[in-house]
């Protein structure tokens, strides 16, 4: 008998793959301008550096809304006592007012539904833990976000069950694809209590259009099961259409579906860049999870210092409108210049208006449309790139080749500094290709353009390295 309990020593955390091994290879060796110029760069943590200055000024010119300054210090006690997991009334209600602006004003959002939880990962556990006993599912339509194991599988037993989607329909998700993984999952005899879907997507920053919303709202309603939305990104969209989200579907027509079985979450993690304060949210329809979850809220609780300085800010509505069309705008021309210098190598990346990342299209890299191959590829940008870059089979991805790469994260410097690296690894990739198809050319052979990477590796001093974590693995 061991001596830790199962869950402690699962590896159902998900850290042992992909994903989380750029993250070591990064903490390992990471780029500094000046310290350590040929360190690795950051490309895999979708964070939103690009409006902190903003909110910092904010915060000087607030001081009455922090309980560290001296204009606000008055207020100390009042919040070191507070512990309710209702949260602090000032705080819900600018929540619910930051939510409404999120989803252009077309959603109502009631405070007294609002349940808070430690980050949107604290809030994916508590959907789990409400919503399904351990061994029951929920479908998740891919590719998806990597930490949605840990979140919502980990501790509570609940599993997700893959719904394959294909790059050629821009991965929508379809009913013929649904209904699917949901025979199989009854075949196989296993409960299906949900769908879990992300809008915007995380890893692709694409949006769902209202008419999908609705198919999928009709077809949980015909299965009675929940739908949980992940809107995590909602804040993030930076052109094009604008965000629509499952609530405004349903508030449209809230006589056709069962409010039971609606729950939004979110977080202010990636639309204002604050993933440090841990404010997560559930946002349900459902009374009884509404009350539930409050309860379990207590295991993650927002800070009240930090609801403190937030209830003021997200109610301070000139300065958030200003916050929101600058963040749009900063995304919108980072997106641009990002995409763009990849397309001026002949990298193309699937067409997106939302999230921190764009989805990087390099199958034509690959020797085989293979995982093998996808994930050779990306130790190659890894070791020799020196780009932390997240391969798609760690998004679940069904299509070898696909990489996310984060682009919010970084200065205007280190944006370029990566793109330098990604046009001389192309470049290098061409020089040996050029090299090979003469020498094939004179041997009247044709040379297949997906050997190059690994040619190229071979060529360059230091290999092919597999990145060393320097973080103790759960065994
Ligand atoms: C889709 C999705 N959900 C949840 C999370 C967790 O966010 P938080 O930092 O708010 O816990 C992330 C973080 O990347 C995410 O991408």
């Amino acid at each position: 008998m061991g001596v830790l309990s199962r869950i402690a020593t699962s590896d159902g955390h998900g850290e042992n793959c992909s994903y989380f091994d750029g993250w070591k290879a990064y903490d390992n060796d990471p780029y500094n301008p000046v310290d350590n110029p040929d360190g690795v760069i950051q490309m895999g943590l979708a964070e939103n550096q690009l409006c902190h200055e903003l909110m910092e000024e904010w915060v000087k010119k607030n001081p009455t809304a922090s309980i560290c300054t001296e204009e606000g210090a008055s207020k100390f006690k009042d919040v070191a006592i507070f512990q309710d997991y209702h949260g602090l009334p000032a705080f819900t209600k600018a929540v619910a007012q930051f939510m409404e602006k999120v989803r252009g004003g077309r959603v109502k959002v009631n405070p007294d539904r609002i349940v808070m939880s430690g980050g949107a990962t604290g809030a994916q556990e508590l959907m789990a833990f409400c919503l399904a006993d351990p061994g029951e599912a929920f479908l998740i339509p891919t590719p998806f976000y990597p930490g949605f194991a840990r979140d919502f599988c980990w501790r509570t037993g609940v599993k997700l069950l893959p719904v394959e989607c294909k790059s050629w329909n821009n991965y929508k998700v379809t009913r013929a694809a649904l209904e699917a993984e949901y025979e199989k999952a009854e075949k196989a005899n296993i409960k299906v209590k949900g769908l879990l879907i992300t809008n915007p997507s995380n890893p692709l920053g694409t949006m769902m259009d209202r008419e999908t919303l609705r198919e999928l709202l009709v077809w949980i309603n015909e299965k009675k099961i929940h739908l949980v939305c992940d809107e995590i990104f909602a804040g993030t969209v930076f052109s094009g259409e604008e965000f629509i989200s499952v609530a405004e579907v349903f508030q449209e027509d809230p006589q056709s579906y069962d409010e039971n079985l609606v729950h939004v979450v979110c977080s202010l993690s990636k639309d204002l860049g604050m993933p440090g304060f841990r404010v997560g949210i559930v946002y349900s329809y459902n009374d009884a999870v509404v009350r539930c979850g409050r309860r379990m809220s207590s295991f993650g609780l927002v800070s009240t210092q930090t609801q403190h300085l937030l209830a003021a800010m997200l109610s301070d509505d000139e300065f958030m409108s200003k916050l929101m069309v600058e963040n749009a705008k900063r995304l919108s021309e980072r997106h641009e210049k990002f995409t763009s210098g990849l397309a001026g190598v002949g990298i193309r990346c699937l067409e997106s208006n939302a999230g921190l990342f764009c989805w990087m299209d390099l199958r034509r890299m690959l020797k085989e449309a293979t995982v093998e191959e996808e994930n050779k590829l990306w130790r190659v940008i890894i070791a020799e790139v020196k780009l932390n870059v997240s391969p798609g089979s760690s998004f679940h991805c069904s299509e070898p080749g696909w990489f996310r790469v984060c682009f919010a994260n970084m200065d205007d410097e280190t944006m370029q500094e990566a793109l330098g690296r990604i046009r001389a690894f192309v470049s290098r990739v061409n020089e040996v290709e050029k090299k090979k198809k003469k020498k094939r050319w004179e041997k009247g052979l044709r040379l297949s353009m997906p050997k190059r990477f690994e040619e190229m590796s071979s060529m360059t001093p230091r290999g092919i390295m597999s990145p060393h974590s320097p973080l103790v693995q759960a065994t």
